[in-house]
């Protein structure tokens, strides 16, 4: 089974709760909200006060991604707005086992991103401690750019890992995700899929979905 977590990034800001349920009644199974600092990122978003006002407005899971540095100043915030999944860059977490803690804590289930270029060699120590990796297959930063396809045999890497040492691991790829690029990534063993502008700029945002989703499946 795939997971489909549109991001709101590529949303209508000025009607975000209702693009938030059309998705969930089109069969998302978690939402992605991408979090932007101005400093690890060249771009600012959202924060906590955005996943405080989604929370009480959906049952689904809330998947925050963390583009950030001192995510550690930030996460309590984010765990009490009601976050259900925090992920941190590993390029900006220096103590990223403490992250990782801190974030189980406040009962939130704890992930790593990676950037395009950065090894899997950088988490293998903390494999046992976390609940998903998250593969970016664009720059962070923007919505709407194209996939890189070389981050694919990463993911097969690490897939191939989690079954040899008999992880429980959720694989999440994040960047230019569509009808065809979900193929490469789903047959890699990624199992979560975030898609934000093949959503929400499409004419029909419920078939959108719903054609990626069976795009995976196929
Ligand atoms: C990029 C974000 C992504 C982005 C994906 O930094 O982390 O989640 O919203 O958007 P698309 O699907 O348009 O590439
Ligand atoms: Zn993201």
């Amino acid at each position: 089974m795939i997971k489909i977590a549109p991001s709101i990034l590529a949303a209508n800001f000025a009607k975000l709760g209702e693009e938030v349920l059309e998705v969930e009644k089109a069969g998302a199974e978690l939402i992605h909200i991408d979090v932007m600092d101005g400093h690890f990122v060249p771009n600012i978003t959202m924060g906590p006060i955005v996943v405080e006002a989604l929370r009480p407005l959906t049952n689904l899971p809330l998947d925050v991604h963390l583009m950030i540095e001192n995510a550690d100043q930030y996460i309590e915030a984010f765990a009490k707005a009601g976050a259900d999944y925090i992920t941190v860059h590993v390029e900006a977490c220096p103590h990223l086992h403490r992250t990782i803690q801190l974030i189980r804590s406040f009962g939130v289930k704890p992930g790593i991103v990676l950037n395009p270029h950065t090894p899997i060699e950088t988490i293998q120590h903390v494999l046992e401690d976390i609940d998903m990796v998250l593969f970016m297959t664009v720059n962070p930063g923007f919505g709407g750019q194209k996939f890189i396809h070389s981050v694919v045999p990463k993911v097969k890497q690490l897939s191939q890992i989690i079954k040899e040492r008999n992880l429980s691991i959720e694989i999440e790829i994040d960047g230019g995700i569509n009808e065809e690029t979900i193929v490469p990534c789903v047959e890699a063993g990624a199992t979560i899929l975030v898609a934000g502008s093949a959503i929400y700029n499409a004419p029909d945002k419920a078939k959108a979905l719903q054609r990626i989703k069976a795009a995976g499946l196929s």
